[in-house]
């Protein structure tokens, strides 16, 4: 009797007469044998046939698979002769679906901009297709964890009338006859209207930035998760931000081993990733720059000029992240940042109004920002004053300052990439491979 299974079961059903429905992904040949590679989608098995031991059109049959010509294959698994945990289906039958006409990707090297062009295809490699899974994983760890946490999801709009993290990246589209509306850049406005009725909420979608940046950390649409929680500090916001850090990572090497193993990650990085962290002040950052004789480099019209000592005030670029990455081999919580560098939302430093109670977790191995975050400022009158300092709209805002109106509490919170979290995790060279169909300023197709 035969039962149909996916790949990633094959370990149960060792010498039991299975059928499998996918795809080949590559076939070798040697006289009277032939070891069509299949996939389906869950996992890659090799596959032996044996001309002698199959009926004529069978064997005839596996001689005209091209390459992704899809498949119903019937077979025994066995365990392979020398490899530990590897099996191959020892084939009786065969079932053509299909024959693909010549796939444009195969196994030799292709450039970039080839392989992007034809992304609908090429998420079917082995190895978009474990960065894929492990996408999945990191999802799924993300919602657990909040879940079993006490939070509640909380959907915040995707159009929206307003800025949250500054006009500059705002996509904007017609919205009737209400004029423009604008893709969110951050759920975060709301969650702090979440957070105050629900007490620890988290918001998890698209989120869109009009960055004309082509950089391998920034893409125009991601996915950001953010939580918000009532009566928490910054100090409570990176307790949380640690705890969470470790679930995730933890749970993704224990369940995602396969897949890591085939994108050659160095595993033993990431079993590292484990509370505490370390807590560097922004000026202790800037002090590690200078330390290491780090420049700014800023952007001249005739190149680029170098500053030395890096001025304290700046944000930190690429160069900057890694240089006080580097001697930690954890993400590293920057917090106290200064005012002038943030967003309008954040809460000043009681202690130093020249300070905002922000912090950004910076991934280790270069990896650069994966968190952003802070304290909100509580204050009406502060909150007010930095509305009209950044030039936004007030009367967009009254609903969020009703939120100090009407029961103002200490709250905080902060926003993860989920693009950025898949790079680090599967040490991706650039952002592009973490997502499906990433969209960037030169690329919208397919
Ligand atoms: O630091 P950001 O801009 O913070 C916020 O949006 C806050 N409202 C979050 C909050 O406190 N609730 O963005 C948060 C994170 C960054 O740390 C980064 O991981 C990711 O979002 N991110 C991007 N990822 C990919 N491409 C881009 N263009 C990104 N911009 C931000
Ligand atoms: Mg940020």
């Amino acid at each position: 009797m035969k039962k149909r299974i996916h790949i990633s079961e094959i370990a149960d059903y060792v010498d039991q007469s299975v059928e499998l429905k996918g795809w080949l992904y590559n076939i070798r040949s040697s006289g009277k044998l032939m070891f069509p590679e299949l996939r389906d989608g869950t996992g890659i098995i090799q596959g032996v046939v044996v001309k002698s031991a199959v009926p004529e059109k069978v064997w005839e049959d596996f001689s005209k698979l091209t390459q992704e010509s899809s498949v119903i294959v019937n077979g025994t698994i066995t365990k392979h002769p020398k490899k530990e945990n590897v099996f191959e289906l020892q084939v009786s039958d065969l079932q053509i679906i299909q024959i693909a006409e010549p796939y444009p990707i195969t196994p030799k090297e292709h450039g970039i901009e080839f392989l992007a062009d034809r992304r609908h295809l090429w998420i079917r490699s082995q190895k978009q297709a474990s960065i894929l899974r492990v996408r999945s994983e990191i999802v799924q760890a993300i919602r657990d964890y909040f879940y079993n946490n006490g939070f509640t999801l909380f959907d915040p709009p995707i159009f929206t009338p307003n800025a949250c993290e500054g006009t500059s990246t705002l996509f904007s589209t017609d919205y009737f006859d209400l004029g423009k509306a604008y893709l969110s850049q951050s759920g975060q406005l709301y969650a702090e209207a979440g957070a105050l009725a629900l007490g620890k909420v988290y918001t998890f979608g698209p989120t869109f930035r009009a960055e004309n940046s082509m950089t391998r950390r920034h893409i125009t649409e991601f996915w950001m998760m953010e939580p918000e929680m009532a009566y928490y500090d910054i100090d409570d916001n990176m307790d949380l931000i640690e705890d969470f850090l470790e679930y995730v990572v933890q749970r993704v090497i224990k369940k995602m081993k396969p897949e890591l193993e085939i994108l050659g990650r160095d595993i033993s990085k990431l079993e590292k990733v484990k509370k505490p962290f370390p807590r560097i002040t922004y000026t202790q950052a800037v002090e590690i720059l200078h330390r290491k004789d780090i420049p700014l480099i800023r952007k001249t019209s005739n190149g680029e000029e170098q500053i030395r000592p890096f001025p304290w005030g700046e944000d930190f670029g690429a160069p900057h992240e890694e240089a006080i990455v580097e001697d930690f081999d954890k993400p590293v919580m920057v917090h106290r940042w200064p005012s002038e560098a943030k967003a309008f939302y954040m809460k000043r430093d009681p202690n130093d109004t020249k300070i905002a109670l922000g912090v950004d977790v910076l991934a280790p191995e270069g990896f650069g920002e994966i968190i952003g975050g802070s304290q909100r400022e509580d204050n009406i009158e502060l909150l007010i004053s930095r509305i009209k300092e950044h030039e936004l709209p007030m009367e967009e805002f009254e609903w969020y300052l009703d939120l100090r109106r009407y029961g103002s509490v200490p709250h905080s919170g902060f926003g993860m990439g989920l693009e950025r979290m898949v790079s680090w995790i599967c040490n991706l060279e650039h952002i592009r491979e973490s997502i499906p169909f990433p969209r960037r300023p030169n690329r919208i197709r397919p």
